[in-house]
């Protein structure tokens, strides 16, 4: 009998996605041994203990049921106060905060919460490989604006302007930036405020690196004012400013008419988000500050080490102030980024993702997480060095 294909049944939402550019390379790499992986964008950590142990706790005390859909409200209570506390901004936490099954979730939700079929969403680009997805996948259309590595990876207000239309809806930011490591400047958000409120737009703020910033004092988009709050959704998570990638939460916070609808995706999708680990994020809010600037500072001495050691090499790499990536321009190389990652890989055994995964402006460029080990990056320089002396 002849072989048929099922493709031809996938969605035009799902056959239109692109695959991503990261896998290929984890692929690969599970084939070798002795690879070094800056690949990843996760913490090397293990959760803290005391995070570890309530997960534990809940589950020995029974807490094995469904939450309320928008989370327990204990949990929205602590992530109320520590936005508060951190960034004196103001959610109330039983109509304007759900918890999710991570920032991926609550991009999901939020897009479809916000997007009709062909409404457009800028996206400052490089940036997180999910971003259009979640908005081709929600009916919407992204658009896409490089940031250069001239303008510190920031946004360019003028191009945002340039690209708003009668369809557009939604700013996207995600500052600290994945892959860039750039932060957001306080001018350019405000400049950004600026354009929301004249065209009536929502803005979508990624905030999930928020913790992890370095001589920077991270700044909260819906903190610069009530009426932008109001026009925001937030969403943070634990993933990285707690090493709980494997836990899965996060959440959304915003405008109560605009949480209701998210609440009601997420009812329908996913019900509540795993109990044992809102169990451990409250305790990540309770107990978990020295632990994060514990990693901070760890992640710091890494940062320092891999930004000299790739400008040493001949890479230029901008200077990281936030997340933990760097981002070197590997042009001299004379190579591509998706060749340049490739031959690393299978000369070097050194895995880094090409710049071009993460959209327009990130050709020329590798990612690089130093949320490894130390002397693990101290390691892959010193292979990069002798991969820079053949092709540099
Ligand atoms: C910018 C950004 N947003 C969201 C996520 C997803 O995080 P979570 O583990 O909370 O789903 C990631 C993960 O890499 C990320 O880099």
């Amino acid at each position: 009998m002849q072989e048929t294909s099922s493709t031809q049944y996938l969605s035009e939402r799902v056959a239109g996605l692109k695959p991503s550019g990261i896998r290929k390379f984890f692929d690969i790499a599970a084939t070798m041994k002795d690879v070094i992986s800056l690949g990843i964008g996760e913490p090397d950590f293990t959760t803290p203990k005391p995070i570890l142990e309530a997960g534990i706790r809940s589950l020995q005390n029974g807490e094995t049921h469904y939450t309320s859909n928008s989370g327990k409200l204990e949990l929205r209570q602590a992530i109320a106060d520590n936005l508060a506390n951190l960034y004196g901004v103001h959610y109330d936490p039983v109509n304007e905060i759900v918890a999710t099954v991570g920032v991926s979730e609550a991009l999901y939700l939020t897009m479809v919460d916000l997007l009709n079929p062909g409404d457009e969403v800028i996206i400052p680009t490089p940036c997180f490989v999910s971003y259009q997805a979640e908005v081709i996948l929600a009916g919407g259309v992204p658009v896409e604006i490089p940031s250069k590595i001239e303008n510190n990876f920031q946004l360019d207000p003028d191009e945002v302007r340039r690209h708003i239309t009668p369809r557009t809806k939604i700013i996207f930011i995600g500052y600290p930036s994945n892959p860039t490591g750039a932060v957001a400047e306080r001018d350019v958000l405000l400049e950004i405020a600026k354009i929301a409120e004249e065209h009536d737009l929502m803005v979508v703020s990624d905030e999930i690196y928020d913790r992890l910033v370095y001589g920077f004092q991270h700044v909260c988009f819906p903190s610069l004012g009530e009426s932008l709050k109001r026009r925001t959704i937030l969403l943070g998570g634990f993933s990285k400013s707690h090493a709980m990638t494997g836990w899965r939460i996060g959440f959304a916070a915003g405008p109560a008419d605009l949480i209701k609808g998210l609440v009601r995706i997420h009812q329908y999708t996913i019900m509540s988000a795993p109990t044992t680990a809102q169990d451990a994020a409250l305790e990540a809010l309770k107990s978990g500050e020295p632990h994060v600037q514990g990693m901070v500072a760890e992640y710091d001495r890494r940062r320092k080490l891999i930004v000299s050691g790739l400008n040493k090499l001949g890479l230029k790499t901008f200077e990281p102030r936030g997340a933990f990536y760097a981002f070197p321009q590997i042009t001299a190389s004379g190579m591509d980024d998706e060749m340049f990652a490739e031959k690393l890989l299978r000369e070097e055994h050194v895995a880094v993702v090409p710049g071009n995964a993460f959209g327009p402006g990130g050709e020329g460029f590798v990612r690089c997480c130093y949320a490894t080990a130390y002397d693990q990056i101290e390691e892959a320089l010193h292979r990069m060095e002798k991969f820079m002396q053949r092709y540099g």
